[in-house]
């Protein structure tokens, strides 16, 4: 291969054959375009044009963390012992651990031990990523439902395992449907990774899902990972069940990750976990030792403070979206765009309109921006299976959203 690039083109180099320092590792080369590049790029080009963009991209939350969370973090932050790295022993590790188990124990019924059944995590995204690279061998099939958020399946081609989608339609509510399924695929499947409430689709389950794929799972040697990060991000009366409820679920391989991200508004601080099945948990441990040293400790504090504190700060926030949500889905039908109200996530999930159908959801996605400064996410970001879709993030406030509608409703009908 010839050399394309050097940091120097002086240099003569030693090895004339050898590829350049500038290629990247085969595996990043797998991956596709990551979504969030693709929303930052079409933001800055039209913030560079003068535009006042309206991001609906990301599903960043807007609402401040409340204040009794930022004071554990203040207070916290000024010890000395604090400011040392994290280590997994330590008192707040152990404290912010039980927190996570009563939690958990409050919230779903289920018991944890705390020391050897929850793992906090720096994100749950990090955790998640990481549980491929833990687990997976070149050989080892992950089995993810498509559309999906990007870590799902990015994270099993950055490990090098063999990445096989299961689609998702509306037509099985966005549930993935094992049938189809060879023997051959099942057999060599080593983890497989579930989300509901569903980013992007905005789809949800019942308890009897999770027990009916622990049922399918148990014989497989499958780990069967569920994705809880949008567990509080609930309306009309919905509640969202987790995979450890269903009884033996933490005795046979299965996990659940979550985040203070969603719920408290803490995306950019950090901090989740993963609980369920400890011999999973203790191999995931051991290779985030090699690479990190946990979460900033007063961190830990704030989401101790979080996870124990009053929770009416999670139902304001709840409030604040299902307004959003109603505004924006009654907006949507006004200007011609039927969408279906979702029961649980700050997103809506659209079919591309009929008359720009010739578009690819990216190309859509594109022209909104052009025409209206408006930001959403192109559904295949989320993967293949997110073809013919966009995303809403429903993160700006309401008068945002009321002009991001009257902008897009110009050009659905400038261009009827
Ligand atoms: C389904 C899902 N899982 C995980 C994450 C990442 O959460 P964290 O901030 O804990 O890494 C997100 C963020 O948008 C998400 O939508």
């Amino acid at each position: 291969m010839k050399r394309k690039t050097t940091p120097d083109s002086k240099i003569k180099p030693e090895f004339p054959g050898k590829p350049s320092v500038m290629h990247e590792a085969n595996r990043m080369k797998r991956l596709p375009l990551y979504l969030f590049t693709i929303i930052d790029d079409l933001k800055a080009k039209a913030a560079a044009r003068g535009v006042d963009v309206i991001d609906l991209g990301m599903g960043n939350p807007d609402l401040p963390t409340p204040p009794h969370i930022v004071e554990a973090l203040h207070n916290a932050a000024k010890k000395v012992e604090n400011q040392r790295y994290s280590r997994p022993k330590g008192d707040v590790e152990r404290r912010f651990k039980q927190a996570i188990a009563k939690w958990y124990h409050q919230r779903f019924g289920v018991e944890l031990d705390a020391e050897r059944e929850v793992l906090p995590l720096i994100g749950s995204k990090e955790g998640i990523a990481h549980l491929s690279l833990a687990f997976l061998n070149n050989d080892d099939i992950g089995l993810i439902p498509s559309p999906a958020y990007p870590v799902h399946f990015n994270g099993v081609i950055m490990a090098g395992g063999i990445l096989v989608s299961l689609p998702l339609s509306a037509e099985h509510d966005y549930k993935p449907v094992f049938k189809p399924l060879s023997k051959e695929i099942t057999r060599m499947a080593k983890l497989m990774l579930v989300g509901y409430p569903h980013n992007p689709t905005t789809a949800t389950v019942d308890l009897d899902f999770y027990r009916e794929w622990v049922d399918w799972g148990k014989s497989k040697e499958i780990i069967m990972a569920s994705d809880l990060a949008y567990s509080d991000i609930v309306f009309d009366g919905y509640t969202a069940p987790s995979l450890l409820q269903v009884p033996g679920a933490k005795e046979l391989p299965c996990i659940e990750f979550h985040t203070c991200s969603k719920s408290y508004n803490m995306a950019g601080w950090r901090v989740g976990w993963v609980a369920g099945n400890a011999e999973i948990l203790a191999s995931l441990e051991k290779t985030k030792s090699y690479i990190d040293f946990g979460i900033f400790r007063a961190v830990q504090e704030a989401a101790i403070a979080a996870l124990t504190g009053p929770q009416s700060c999670v139902k304001e926030g709840v409030e604040i979206y299902r307004k959003r949500r109603d505004l924006f889905v009654e907006g949507l039908k006004k200007i011609g765009w039927e969408v279906a109200k979702p029961k649980a996530t700050f997103y809506i999930w659209a079919h591309v309109p009929p008359k720009f159908s010739a578009l690819s959801s990216l190309e859509f996605v594109q022209l909104l921006v052009e025409e209206a400064g408006v930001v959403v996410a192109p559904g295949t970001g989320f993967g293949e299976y997110g073809e013919g879709f966009v995303r809403f993030a429903l993160v700006e406030p309401e008068e945002r959203l009321k002009t991001a509608l009257e902008r897009i409703g110009k050009v659905l009908n400038i261009s009827g």
